[in-house]
């Protein structure tokens, strides 16, 4: 069984590399790479996977779920400038999909100590494009 927790928070970046000029990096990343950096209203989508506790009828408590959520991502990212201030983005490409694996990577660990699996992280960055990782191989 696999439950699923929403949550959102906008962030600012920019996606260039150092080495490359700002034409490069406008050809490469397009309007995501102004220098002057911009931010996206993101949605996260946070999908565990485990049994149904017959005591509970829960896969995960959803309310724990969330807090974990919270603590380990959203504080982290809300309201930040993910190239600057985001220490598990540190020396990688603020894009959509490295962030989808930054914050799989917070929140394994945490998930698993409360007894289920994150299944994926979904991550929308614009209406029209979102990236899902399931961990492991990309
Ligand atoms: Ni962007």
């Amino acid at each position: 069984m696999r439950i699923t927790r929403r949550k959102t928070f906008n962030a600012g970046h920019r996606l260039f590399r150092q080495e490359w000029d700002d034409i490069k990096n406008r050809e490469v990343f397009g309007s995501c790479s102004n220098p002057n950096w911009h931010g996206h209203n993101y949605t996260l989508f946070v999908t565990v996977e485990g049994r149904v506790d017959p005591e509970t009828g829960f896969v995960m408590n959803l309310k724990a779920l969330s807090k974990l959520v919270d603590e380990f991502v959203i504080s982290k990212l809300d309201h930040k400038n993910i190239n600057l201030e985001v220490d598990f983005m540190k020396g990688v490409i603020a894009s959509t999909e490295n962030l989808a694996i930054g914050i799989f990577r917070q929140l394994e660990n945490p998930i698993r100590d409360q007894g289920a699996r994150l299944y994926c992280i979904k991550l929308w960055e614009t209406e029209n494009h979102y990236v899902e990782y399931f961990g492991g191989k990309q």
